[in-house]
């Protein structure tokens, strides 16, 4: 479901049922009716506002992922859009005299900000990773005059892909294991207290496994990475075993200067690619695969391309896509920070630690001023794929070498392998007021790896 072409929508968060596996039913918690939510199509510049009423069991609260945000409107973990009648004291909150709460809440956002893929999903307190599990996540657009000057494949050749694996019991429920933080560090005990929690299914909007018939042309895949914890490493592979190529032509935050070729793309929770993939010269009645060459049986396959039909390629992908890129040198940084993303301590278990601290909403972890550079350095232990609220970043290094080919471009996530470090840089402007910052494995969020950052 798409909806475009206003400047206010009303969404309603409810439950409903659906068929996602044949012959069982889900229950989920749906943005509108339906998992993923609507995808909202928006202009650049062109503001909008979002109603959102909530009639779910539990309270929610709503962030434009990728949004250049006000405050008010970012989402932050404490204000509530509670259910019609609900007490939001004694429900576990940390500190109940922080908490602003709605019955229905309306998002206001300028949308001033480079084209790209964003997505919406739930950014409760302590209770983020299942809500989004249940289904609270659906996707936005943001599209302007210059991009579509561009002539890259669009109309039904242009396909928002969100990825995200579940795991279903035999009656078709969603199994979300409850996550006690105690366990996480004892030995033996290792999923879903370290990798986070992972599906055997893997959905594609919403659907296990979709085949999807395509012309013999260019198709623009903007492919999102919903899971709450899983990565993927995707390429495309025919029939014969031979792979297509991936074209990046964007990253979290919209298009690259050029396009980067690659033969497989590793994709961690809440990145966004804009990928170009090419069936112009794959014969007629062949399959192409996206496969994830990090999983195995059931979470190797991700969906399929059935090429159906021959077809002349309307678009085309220029040499330059983009020419707005914002190119901080490291000499524009007023100030360099360091932090560590790790497993410790936390009251009376263990969490996930950013700086060796676990999140609390009344602490102010870092304050910056509008308009200042930084330069930070990050590093983990295990996997982490750190986000940044507002501000999009350049990745300048890895481990004191290059970035990867796949951080290109502007982002607003970066993937932390194991034991790695990396330099982000980015200029804190737009709106002062207070943001987040946070490890995008939703487990380890909602398991403290969390900080705030204030702009003023
Ligand atoms: Cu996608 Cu703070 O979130
Ligand atoms: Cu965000
Ligand atoms: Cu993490």
């Amino acid at each position: 479901r798409v909806l475009s072409g206003a400047d206010r929508y009303d969404i309603v968060q409810r439950e409903v049922t659906a068929e996602i596996l044949p012959g069982v039913t889900t229950r989920l918690w749906t943005y509108g009716g339906s998992f993923p939510g609507p995808t909202i199509e928006s202009r650049r510049g062109q503001p909008i506002t979002v109603a959102h009423r909530n009639e779910l069991p539990v309270p929610s609260v709503v962030h434009l992922h990728g949004g250049r945000t006000p405050p008010a409107s970012d989402g932050y973990p404490t204000d509530l859009v509670v259910p019609a009648g609900w007490n939001d004291m004694g429900h576990g909150m940390h500190d109940p005299r922080a908490v602003t709460s709605t019955v229905t809440r309306t998002y206001t956002y300028p949308l001033d900000q480079r084209p790209t893929l964003l997505w919406y999903h739930d950014h409760r307190m302590d209770f983020t990773a299942p809500a989004v599990w249940r289904g609270l996540a659906g996707m936005q657009v943001v599209r302007d005059d210059a991009e579509e000057a561009l002539g890259l494949p669009s109309g039904a050749y242009e396909l928002p892909l969100m990825i995200a694996d579940r795991a279903f019991a035999a009656d078709g429920s969603l199994d979300y294991p409850s996550i006690d933080p105690t366990l996480m560090m004892q030995p033996g005990v290792k999923e879903p207290y370290i990798a986070g929690v992972l599906g055997d299914v893997v959905l594609v909007n919403g659907a296990p496994w979709p085949v999807r018939e395509v012309d013999t042309v260019r198709y623009r895949l903007r492919i999102l990475n919903a899971s709450n914890a899983r990565h993927y490493d995707l390429e495309a592979v025919l029939d014969d075993g031979r792979r297509l190529d991936l074209v990046q032509i964007g990253a979290d935050q919209g298009l690259l200067h050029t396009p980067v070729t690659h033969r497989n793309l590793p994709i961690a929770p809440a990145e966004r690619y804009d990928v170009i993939l090419d069936f112009g010269r794959v014969p007629v009645g062949s399959m192409v695969r996206i496969v994830n060459r990090l999983g195995s049986g059931r979470t190797r396959d991700v969906l399929a391309f059935h090429v159906v039909r021959k077809s002349a390629d309307p678009s085309r992908i220029p040499d330059v896509l983009s020419d707005d890129l914002p190119e901080w040198k490291r000499s524009d940084a007023v100030r360099v920070r360091d932090f560590s993303f790790r497993a410790g301590q936390m009251g009376d278990g263990h969490g996930w630690l950013i700086g060796g601290r676990p999140f609390a909403p009344d602490r102010t972890d870092v304050t910056t001023r509008l308009g200042d550079v930084e330069i930070w350095r990050l590093v983990a232990d295990v996997h982490h794929p750190v986000h940044l609220h507002l501000a999009g970043f350049r990745i300048l290094s890895r481990d004191g070498g290059d970035p990867l080919p796949h951080d290109a471009g502007l982002k607003d996530t970066v993937s932390l392998r194991p034991g790695e470090s990396a330099e982000l840089i980015t200029r804190f402007d737009g709106y002062r007021g207070r943001y987040l910052f946070h490890c995008h494995n939703a487990e380890h969020e909602d398991m403290g790896m969390m900080a705030n950052l204030e702009i003023t």
